[in-house]
């Protein structure tokens, strides 16, 4: 029997519940948006250390007029806060946080740890990477280090844990960039990483005799009979030890940064995020795992040579947005130019905007510029700038404070917000490497083919996320996996999974090839999938030219690849076929459906040219029920929401070079014109911030 204490207790609690249940909800907080704060910022990247003192406020003064609100700074400043071996000198970075933070701009601190000081690399110069060919890195360059040097590790984590000592309960420094760009994941070919990267082997495959299985190492006498034996690949190795090599790179630089976070972690307020800037679609080791350490990912978007691509630019957006699947900051884009790229050409004015509006509109929350004002001297005297070498605005400047302005004007509406999606993309870096180690045609291109799906399906469905195939899929009307070429028994399980509650999966051309060894799955492609699909692939074939195909998609081409497919399963129905061509294909599916559970799998086996390929994203969206953000819009505006927190934000930007115009179903808030509209008159690259009227 409950005592008089428990019924009191039970009372109290019953009473908290129904008072809790009527109070109002508390503010949906995002980490990309750090509270106190306006919700959608402007950064750039600052360097108080390359500049005297007596010239920071003037800095800050001129960020702050344009609705700068974020410095980024540090992330190159080792030899500066660590003059010699353990001798520190914080108080110029405390003095220049505090005077941001004077100027309403919050701090991101970056470990310096992708530029050693000289002083570091020569009493060690085993940190040094080592490439291929033998040689060491030499000291004046930039992620000259290697992640797996148990030294490094040490320095790299002490510097960390010394700034986190500083820094780590500063009301101002909102967060931590852990390194920079991960050294363009280049790893050392040294004795110590070899012996890593063997253990590491020993401890997934545990016996010899299971590696030399899964690699099939019979084949050309590549049998192993100590660990010892095993070497770092330098390419044309074997397809099991080349794909393990890439998994070893993610767990060396995964436990760099986890050194770091672990003690900026142990030394910090939980409120301050951890992030990195990420290259988009960079493929030195797998981001999804990467990520998971991490508050949320960030990306560096840089166009180098020409112009934006709209499609291109937005794909890597939701690729990011994808990786924790977060919002997520673009921790570095460029002020107009480069200085690295074939071409370094200006974008239009107008386009930066434009561009900034995109990322908040495909989840960012904050846009960082590098970089504020170039140092006078140091390799990249050449890129664009917010500032002249004489410390004025350069004309660019002033596109950066419209965007200051207009974020701030616009932010409360973002509060809370991210963009969800009906369809979903899978990505795997195990299936991209797998296919760039043997592409049996140089002319694929893997990131080319997720494009090929995404343009089409994001006009359709104007939101498309970019996932791992292990995410939870559940939510999603359309699954497409345009590449999926590695899906081992767990990952088919958790796709077929989707496709028994109702979910429409689509497997392209090369799916379901290998498994997690890179070895070749018996049943042919799709593998686990062949019995549910009820088809399989009869035969692949990479193309010198162009086929004919055509069905229920229309009439057109195929390039590239192209895979005769067979069915063994009476409901199983044929899309498409091949026209006349190289006598194999005549007259074979080209692409094959079939209801499974309380859902579909489809495969298409040919790279199917644009207009067939869209057809093929309208029929799949129909079938699906998938139903767009805003509806049909002029060609070349791109609409996206964003919505929680009781809001829904549309946000219409305009990449056609012509005017274009957008009616609204009924009259709806225009937060850049901060006016009523019920029409949108967008000129090239315009831009307008749209919610309902309160
Ligand atoms: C990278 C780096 C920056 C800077 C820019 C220049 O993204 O992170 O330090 O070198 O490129 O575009």
């Amino acid at each position: 029997m409950a005592s008089l204490r428990q019924w009191r207790f039970a009372v109290v609690f019953l009473l908290l519940q129904v008072l809790g249940a009527q109070q109002k909800p508390t503010r949906y907080a995002l980490p990309t948006q750090p509270p106190g704060h306006d919700a959608i910022l402007v950064g750039t990247a600052w360097y108080p250390e390359q500049w005297p003192e007596s010239r920071w406020e003037e800095d800050l003064r001129l960020m702050e007029a344009a609705n700068i609100k974020v410095v980024r700074v540090a992330e190159f400043a080792w030899s500066t806060m660590e003059p010699s071996e353990g001798k520190y000198d914080f108080d110029w970075l405390k003095r220049a946080i505090a005077l941001a933070a004077k100027h309403n701009i919050v701090t991101v601190l970056g470990t310096p740890t992708a530029a050693p000081p000289a002083w570091l690399t020569s009493k060690y110069p085993d940190t040094l990477r080592v490439d291929e060919n033998g040689r060491r890195a030499t000291h004046g360059n930039r992620a000259q280090a290697s992640p797996s040097s148990p030294k490094y590790r040490e320095l790299c984590r002490r510097i960390a844990e010394q700034m986190a000592i500083r820094f780590g309960h500063t009301p101002s420094v909102v967060g931590w960039q852990i390194d920079n760009e991960y050294g363009y994941a280049q790893m050392s070919y040294d004795a110590g990483t070899r012996q890593k990267f063997q253990d590491w082997l020993k401890a997934k495959y545990k016996t010899l005799a299971n590696l030399n299985n899964q690699w099939t190492t019979a084949y050309w006498s590549q049998t192993y009979d100590s660990w010892s034996e095993i070497p770092i690949p330098v390419g044309g190795h074997n397809p099991g030890l080349m794909l393990d090599w890439k998994r070893f790179v993610t767990h060396e630089y995964d436990g760099y940064q986890r050194d770091q976070i672990e003690v900026i972690r142990k030394n910090s307020d939980p409120r301050q995020f951890i992030t990195t800037n990420f290259m988009g679609w960079f493929d030195g080791y797998d981001h999804y795992i990467l990520s998971q350490a991490l508050t949320f990912p960030s990306w560096d978007d840089y166009v180098g040579s020409g112009h934006v691509d709209a499609d291109n630019n937005g794909l890597t957006h939701d690729l990011t947005r994808g990786f924790k699947r977060s919002n997520f900051w673009v921790m570095e884009t460029q002020p107009g130019a480069v200085n690295w790229h074939a071409v370094n050409n200006f974008l239009n004015k107008g386009e930066v905007r434009a561009m900034a509006w995109q990322a908040i509109a495909h989840g960012a929350d904050e846009v960082g510029y590098w970089q504020w004002r170039s140092a006078l001297n140091g390799q990249e005297e050449y890129h664009g700038t917010l500032l002249g070498p004489d410390g004025t605005p350069v004309p660019f400047y002033e596109e950066v404070s419209q965007i200051g302005h207009e974020f701030s004007a616009a932010q409360d509406a973002f509060r809370g917000t991210t963009v969800t999606s009906q369809v979903a993309l899978l990505n795997s870096y195990d299936s991209r490497w797998a296919i760039q180690f043997q592409k049996h045609t140089q002319k694929y291109d893997y990131v080319a083919v997720l494009k090929s799906y995404y343009k089409p399906l994001h006009q359709l469905a104007q939101s498309v996320d970019v996932i791992s195939p292990d995410a939870p899929l559940a939510q999603y009307k359309l699954v497409v996996a345009p590449a999926l070429n590695v899906i081992p028994k767990d990952i088919a399980d958790h796709l077929l999974e989707y496709v028994r509650n109702g979910g429409h999966l689509v497997l392209g051309p090369r799916s379901g090839m290998k498994n997690q060894y890179n070895g070749l799955l018996p049943q042919r492609q799709p593998g686990y999938l062949v019995d549910a699909l009820g088809g399989r692939v009869e035969q692949y074939y990479a193309l010198e030219k162009d086929f004919p195909v055509s069905g229920d998609w229309g009439s057109g081409d195929t390039s590239v690849w192209a895979e005769r497919l067979g069915t063994s399963s009476s409901d199983a129905q044929v899309l498409m076929r091949y026209g006349k061509s190289n006598g194999w294909l005549d007259d074979q599916p080209a692409a094959i459906t079939r209801p499974y559970g309380k859902g579909r799998i489809t495969y298409i086996g040919a790279l199917l040219d644009d207009k067939l390929m869209a057809a093929a994203a309208e029929w799949m969206v129909k079938d699906s029920g998938v139903t767009p953000v805003f509806g049909s819009v002029q060609d070349g505006i791109e609409v996206s929401r964003r919505s929680g927190d009781g809001k829904d934000v549309l946000v219409f930007i305009n990449f056609a070079q012509e005017n274009r115009s957008v009616a609204l179903p009924h009259p709806m808030k225009c937060l850049l014109k901060d006016a009523a509209c019920n029409q949108l008159d967008l000129p090239a690259y315009g831009v307008e911030v749209v919610v309902e009227q309160k």
